[in-house]
């Protein structure tokens, strides 16, 4: 801090001139001693300056409030609202949370170092702390199509970024235990800050190996038993509750039965829709969950504050106290924590701080869907009368399981014919014109009489489709290679519907209640097709081409075993 700051803060906290702002008769909690305190919060130039009895230019009275630091999310992927980052961010600072650690993981993935600077652009006068950490494994494993190839040399202009907090989640876990030399060389540059982990599955001793090359946090852990795995090793534990992957109660519900520390634990929302924020919350919907299911809520608010600032190195984020910034929310209570106030270095967040203005966008990613020799041939599958690997797409997951069966149609030597039970799948490479088109079938989907199309097909954003004859597909990839990138539903010959998302192919230039519609109407007609109802079609569909989770997946090289590191098709 320079010494002018500290000289006006110093002769605040010792009462020789006015805070600017005092927060008067609050209940505090305090994750130091982990009590609830009473006293007046002091807040000079943006940060608190002493707890007590204080005066201020200007004083708030929150006599039956609870009053914390304001909330971290520790780990979450902008791009996955599809509308202007800063959005996310406005709506989940209403409720409570005032730093956010973000992975700009598809962005890298379609356009390098271009589609981080994005991101740290159009969030740079959010109304929060947005750090970033950088993508590590772009492309997420050598099969992977993507935009562009991200190496430690490219990250070298990011090290020393003070919105750069170290090297983002590592999913490429084959490569981190089997020494890798570009993914090492990517660990020594960020030497000495965090590398966030992504670690399904591993065994203890995988895990081992994972751990000791510097990797310190997980979000992936989906039970109890993982996690405590994890946290053996010292490896901090990023609470899920995304949209798709929610695993808070399962983890939750382990530390309240054992009666474990919540040491080592803290929230984050990974991907979520700005529809679920919206309705409930960001990580005081975390926080409110945990609390009702047993945790004490001074627990709970230290893994949404104290814990993730410890992680992350935050030395001056995380505590109403001294020297601390003055984000801070006053809640009603600490049971149902609905956020009464919200301040962000000692300014209320208020709606004039909300009001978003986009920064300019880069003209060179409103141009990513670059595609070539689409056309009909491409999709013919004629294995004959043998078993073909087949993807299960199964309801509210994004594992699918591997059928070998006979295709319908092909018993005779004749091509696949979709019927009710099997559609056709394909990812179209679209970033460098390629023209490779991977091909296969998927159990489980169901959609009749048409096709649904979208750019965003994690992690490499290629062109995913998925329907029940050819021409719809076509016409549905042609739609989102005019429209550079989108979500589309064709049905019978007609496209009935399409979401643009021509930023990167996965952002919108348009608001949020324009998307949330398109998407409403989109999901609707795919129902109607005949998708399950508890199956989210364009959610289910977008991890279909990920080759990083098991079991079987589509990409533009063909069909992938994950379980088995090798294309079958
Ligand atoms: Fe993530």
């Amino acid at each position: 801090m320079e010494l002018e700051k500290y000289n006006a803060c110093s002769q605040a906290a010792r009462k020789l001139i006015k805070a600017d702002l005092v927060l008067k008769n609050a209940s505090i909690v305090n994750v130091f001693t982990s009590r609830v305190e009473r006293g007046s919060i002091a807040i000079k130039n943006g940060m608190i300056v002493g707890i007590g009895d204080y005066e201020g230019e200007e004083e708030i009275d929150v006599e039956g409030k609870y009053v914390t630091s304001g909330f971290i999310n520790s780990h979450l992927h902008l791009e996955s609202t599809m509308v202007n980052p800063q959005v996310m961010i406005a709506e989940a600072a209403k409720h409570g949370t005032t730093t956010f650690i973000v992975d700009p993981h598809e962005a890298a993935n379609v356009a390098g170092r271009d589609g981080i600077d994005y991101l740290l652009d159009q969030t740079k006068n959010s109304p929060a702390h947005v750090y970033v950490m950088i993508a590590s494994c772009v492309p997420a494993t050598p099969v992977d199509d993507n935009g562009v190839r991200l190496t430690a040399k490219d990250m070298e202009c990011y090290v020393d970024n003070r919105r750069v907090l170290g090297l983002g989640e590592v999913m490429d876990t084959q490569a981190v235990i089997t020494g890798d030399p570009d993914m090492n060389a990517k660990f020594q540059l960020f030497d000495g800050k965090v590398k966030d982990g992504h670690a399904p599955g591993l065994t203890k001793e995988e895990l081992a190996a994972y751990a000791l090359a510097g990797v310190s946090t997980d979000h992936e852990g989906t039970s109890y038993e993982y996690v405590m795995q994890e946290r053996a090793m010292g490896i901090t534990c990023l609470i899920r509750e995304g949209s798709a992957a929610r695993n808070l109660e399962a983890i939750v519900r382990g530390i309240v039965e054992n009666n474990a520390t919540t040491d080592g634990f803290c929230f984050c929302t990974d991907d979520r829709h700005i529809e679920d924020t919206i309705r409930d919350g960001d990580i005081d919907n975390c926080v409110r969950k945990a609390v009702s299911m047993g945790i004490s809520p001074i627990a709970a608010i230290k893994m949404a504050t104290i814990q993730p600032a410890r992680c992350y190195g935050l030395r001056r984020t995380g505590a109403v106290a001294p020297g601390f910034d003055a984000d801070i929310v006053v809640w009603d209570s600490l049971k149902d924590f609905n956020a009464q106030m919200v301040f962000y270095n000692g300014k209320r967040i208020d709606d004039g701080m909300l009001n978003i203005q986009p920064a300019a966008c880069p003209p060179q990613l409103m141009d990513t869907v670059h595609l070539s020799n689409v056309n009909p041939e491409k999709l013919v599958i004629k294995p004959g009368n043998v078993p073909f690997p087949v993807i299960k797409m199964i309801p509210g997951e994004i594992i699918t399981e591997r059928i070998d069966m006979v295709l319908p149609g092909t018993e005779n030597g004749g091509p696949f014919v979709p019927d009710d039970k099997v559609c056709k799948i394909a990812s179209f490479e679209r970033h460098h014109y390629t023209g490779k088109v991977g091909v296969g079938a998927a159990y489980g989907f169901g959609i009749r009489g048409g096709a649904i199309a979208s750019s965003v097909s994690h992690d490499s954003h290629n062109i995913i489709a998925i329907g029940d004859n050819d021409e719809d597909i076509l016409l549905a990839v042609k739609e989102l290679e005019r429209t550079h990138g989108g979500y589309t539903v064709v049905e019978h010959g007609k496209i009935y519907e399409t979401l643009e998302l021509p930023i990167m192919g996965l952002i919108s230039d348009r608001d949020q209640s324009y998307v949330s519609e398109k998407v409403r109407l989109m999901t609707a007609k795919a129902h109607e097709m005949g998708v399950p109802k508890d199956m989210e079609p364009f959610v289910t569909l977008s991890f279909m081409g990920l080759p990083v989770i098991p079991e079987i997946r589509c990409i533009p090289r063909g069909i992938y075993s994950v379980d088995e590191r090798k294309l079958l098709t």
